[in-house]
């Protein structure tokens, strides 16, 4: 069977694809603001609705946060093919700051740029346009073929954003309903704009919000301004003594579990011969920040970090206050690698924070759950099967890549189902994900959903 009349069928249909896929935009499902709630329940219809009309049998699935969307078809009767399983998001980011944004985040529109045509919009790149590719390339290959190559489940949750909490008891209480042979991710990006990628290792996730209370209610600085410990000068101190002058975060124990590159991996990675004074020049930086002595790819997927990610307290409106303030505020987030452990870690920064509060000072917590590294293994032979539709359809070969951003589930289907993850994605760095103005060019969409069906035929062939 040729792949090429699906191909001709998606490149046909890329007016609609794009028409669908600005009409889910247009839905404001931020899984994090409780306003949202009756959005992201509009969006998990608008994707029963949509995978109903390709005659896939998919049902809204409640849960105690945000809905799930599962869908299931058969492939051909007899069919000893595998049974993939397609995951994805519905869920997006807040859209503050607003007055950034140079259109309304929820009014999509296709733009010409100088990176060519591009589709503007909260969720764009982050997840449904990525979402919709493989929606797209199956709804393609029913259309020429009236049937698709093997058995698929998708699985679209709406709480990514926000730390999914609904997420590990819906897979345990339906475990049997969602486990297949393989998953199929898409929720990562390119290599670069030529160079598709297929990602074997994600960064875990620990976040940490708290805040720090010295005197009982707010001071004047003059009359206790010398005599009472201030607790943003507590807070500044206690973030500052995170990192030492190497870059190498200085809690005791962390680096426990943090794994040297393989030579396979450090191979690979050489190999893609990373441009970080590019990369950082985007953004309008010179100098890379992470740990002496590391690369900068491995500063960005294979090296862990403490950001600070917040920090409020005092006075901070228009004009002048001499207050010396009861509290002080941060969020901090540490992103994890190889078998780091995010408990022990919190309780390992939590005794230092405890450890260098002056005497009386208190601190509560807002406690964040955690996740851990994930690491794909790459022995399944569906790997090189798709590397190379990869690279049938885009100008140069895919490469095997790392990411520094998290992904849970990639984790929680291995430990929970005991199923491998392939995460291919096709957004692009400049994408803005969770930053205003995010976009997802309409090549990655139109190549995405190509790439899909190539996979498809790869893995069914
Ligand atoms: N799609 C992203 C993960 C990602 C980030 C992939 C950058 C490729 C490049 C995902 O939606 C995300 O934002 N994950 C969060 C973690 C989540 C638990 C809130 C993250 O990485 O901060
Ligand atoms: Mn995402
Ligand atoms: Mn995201």
């Amino acid at each position: 069977m040729s792949i090429d009349d699906v191909l001709a069928r998606i490149d046909a249909d890329l007016p609609a694809a794009t028409t669908r896929l600005m009409d889910l935009l247009r839905i404001p499902s931020i899984s994090t603001d409780p306003a949202f709630k009756g959005d992201c329940d509009r969006a998990a219809d608008w994707l029963v609705a949509d995978l109903q009309t390709i005659g896939i049998d998919a049902i809204k699935r409640d849960t105690t946060g945000h809905p799930m969307v599962v869908g299931h078809i058969d492939g051909p009767s007899g069919s000893d093919g595998p049974h993939l399983l397609f995951y994805g998001h519905y869920d997006v980011q807040p859209v503050d700051p607003l007055d950034l944004w140079d259109r309304d985040p929820f009014d999509p529109e296709i733009q010409d740029t100088p990176q060519g045509q591009v589709i503007r919009g909260r969720g764009s790149s982050d997840d449904k346009g990525q979402l919709m590719t493989f929606v797209e390339a199956c709804r393609a290959w029913k259309a020429v073929h009236g049937e698709l190559p093997c058995k698929i489940t998708f699985f679209f949750e709406g709480e990514e954003e926000s730390g999914s909490p609904s997420l590990v008891p819906f897979m345990q209480q339906n475990a049997r309903e969602l486990t297949a042979d393989i998953a199929l991710i898409c929720d990562t990006g390119l290599f670069e704009s030529a160079v598709p990628a297929i990602t074997t290792q994600l960064r875990g996730l620990l976040g940490e919000d708290f805040t720090i209370t010295g005197p009982n209610r707010d001071l004047h600085s003059g009359m206790y301004g010398g005599i009472a410990m201030n607790p943003i000068r507590v807070l500044t101190k206690i973030l500052a003594g995170l990192h030492d002058d190497n870059g190498a975060v200085t809690l005791p124990g962390f680096y426990d579990g943090v794994p040297e590159l393989t030579d396979e991996i450090r191979s690979q990675w050489q190999g893609l011969n990373f441009d970080h004074a590019a990369y950082l020049g985007d953004v309008g930086l010179k100098e890379p920040a992470g740990e002496t002595g590391r690369t900068p790819l491995e500063m960005i997927w294979s090296r862990p970090t403490c950001d600070v990610n917040g920090i409020w307290g005092g006075y901070t409106g228009d004009g002048f206050k001499t207050v010396l303030p009861s509290q002080a505020s941060a969020k901090l987030s540490f992103r994890l690698v190889g078998t780091q452990d995010p408990d022990a870690i919190r309780v390992a920064f939590r005794s230092y924070l405890e450890d260098n509060l002056p005497a009386g000072f208190t601190v509560d917590y807002l406690t964040e759950k955690g996740a851990p590294a994930s690491q794909m293994s790459i022995s399944d032979p569906a790997f090189e099967k798709a590397r190379q539709a990869l690279t049938d359809e885009w100008p140069r070969p895919a490469s095997y890549i790392g990411c520094g951003g998290s992904i849970p589930i990639a984790g929680y289907f291995k430990e929970i189902l005991g199923m491998d993850a392939m995460l291919i994605g096709f957004g692009r760095d400049d994408d803005q994900i969770h930053s205003p103005n995010e976009k997802y060019n309409v090549e990655s969409f139109h190549k995405g959903t190509r790439s899909w069906a190539r996979i498809l035929h790869a893995l069914t062939g």
